[in-house]
């Protein structure tokens, strides 16, 4: 039986530990550092996700099998890289690949120079600069800040003062660190996510799902890592399916061989279907959280293997996914993008319907406590999208916690 570590300690990683649990190969899961909701299904070791050094010292002497990455954190560390060099297996790619997420301007000059649909742009250093760029274009305009920032790197101003004062922050005063803007085209239409498993020049995608980013209902206010999900996406038709296959992921891959950093792992592909068809809005270097909680209970095959192939470059079996679709709550603590507080008591009901994955939790004496932003991705399952929802909201509304908000209107694009 094998010994598997899962790095990470989100909704995401609880939705991997759970995959990999149903593997009839897997005898024993580790995960570092994981969560409250994790620890029933796997033993949680006090290692952080960025520590590669004790990540790789823990996979040497408990002699791990295969390591699965959850958190673009840990690629950006190198922890690839060392578990490689270590004689390790480990599935994910390296951070030379891991930029594709890590630099917003790496991946926009890669679209650009394999002609990958995206949306125009040109990326600035000096903030004059940018705010001239600005000011000849129209508004809308999106400001990304060219490093990671947990989904919040992004902001889209209505007005030439808003478009300043986050080139300031961005620029002048680096409130999200030392980096450079990408300045981009506004584009409309509908997201989803492309998710695939991608071996070098092998793209094997996963079903479709969509996210939604913003914290509140009706998609406003601020960006956040994700609010709920659904998968498959109905909307998205196969044509839509085929393009983004063959024109998007497929020379993506080929263009990361081509400049020397070939991907191994998850290419995550943040689409919207514009008027002009599907184009590019981020590349992320890992599964998406929290599309990863509705994909991953609908994956029939045994995910050992489809990670074993990918870390191997070996044969990738028939991947299937079920007819059953799901639906997916997040509950965050109130405040969240911004502020807020932790350690509020958590009960959950007996008996619910659904599959509650842990994104920010901790236990104590047997009761649960919120310990994160994004607290719990509680996720619903049905014959169509509607029962999945219904489902998934009725537990949502049913677990007591005095300081979780969610939105309620997950999904209104195809209910
Ligand atoms: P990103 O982190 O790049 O995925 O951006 C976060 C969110 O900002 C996306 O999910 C979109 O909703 C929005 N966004 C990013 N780029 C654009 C764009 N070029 N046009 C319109 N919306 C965008
Ligand atoms: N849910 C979006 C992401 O994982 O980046």
């Amino acid at each position: 039986m094998k010994k598997v570590l899962v790095i990470g300690g989100g909704g995401r990683e609880h939705a991997i530990v759970d995959a990999l649990s149903r593997s009839p190969q897997v005898g024993k899961i580790y995960c570092a550092p994981g969560n409250a909701g994790i620890s029933a299904q796997a033993e949680c070791v006090a290692i952080k996700d960025t520590d590669v050094e004790g990540l790789k010292a823990f996979a040497l002497e408990n002699g791990i099998d295969l390591a699965v990455v959850g958190p673009e954190v840990s690629l950006a560390a190198g922890v690839v890289d060392a578990f490689k060099e270590a004689g390790l297996r480990i599935f994910g790619p390296s951070k030379a690949a891991a930029t594709i997420e890590a630099s917003k301007d790496f991946a926009k000059q890669l679209m650009a120079k394999y002609e990958i649909p995206t949306a125009a742009f040109e990326t600035f250093e000096d903030y004059d600069a940018a705010l001239e760029y600005v000011k000849k274009g129209s508004l809308p305009v999106v400001l990304k800040y060219d490093g990671l920032a947990a989904g919040k790197g992004v902001v889209i101003p209505e007005t030439l003062e808003e478009a300043e004062e986050t080139l300031k922050d961005m620029l002048l005063d680096d409130k999200f660190g030392k980096g450079k803007v990408v300045v981009e085209e506004f584009l409309t239409g509908p997201e989803f996510s492309f998710m695939c498993f991608v071996d070098g020049l092998d793209v094997y995608p996963m079903t479709l799902s969509q996210d939604h980013k913003r914290a509140y209902e009706g998609d406003k206010g601020p960006n956040t890592g994700g609010m709920g999900a659904y998968s498959p996406v109905p909307i998205i038709t196969d044509e839509d399916l085929e393009f983004s296959l063959e024109k998007v992921m497929k020379p993506t891959a080929a263009a990361m061989v081509a400049e020397g950093c070939p991907f191994t792992g998850v290419l995550y592909g943040g689409l919207m279907k514009t008027p002009q068809g599907p184009k590019v809005i981020e590349f992320n270097c890992r599964f998406g959280d929290p599309e990863t909680e509705v994909v991953l209970p609908r994956l029939e095959t045994d995910i050992y293997d489809i990670f074993s192939a990918v870390a191997d470059h070996t044969q990738m079996p028939d991947i299937k996914w079920a007819e059953a679709v799901t639906m997916g709550f997040v509950m965050a603590s109130k405040g969240y993008p911004g502020d807020y507080e932790k350690g509020y008591e958590i009960k959950f009901p007996e008996n619910l319907d659904v599959r509650v994955y842990h994104m920010g939790t901790s236990l104590k004496d047997g009761k649960y406590y919120t310990s994160g932003g994004r607290v719990l991705m509680v996720v619903g399952f049905g014959a169509d999208l509607q029962e999945a929802h219904d489902k998934a909201l009725a537990a949502v509304e049913s677990i007591e916690c005095e300081n979780l908000f969610y939105r309620r209107d997950i999904g209104w694009r195809v209910l």
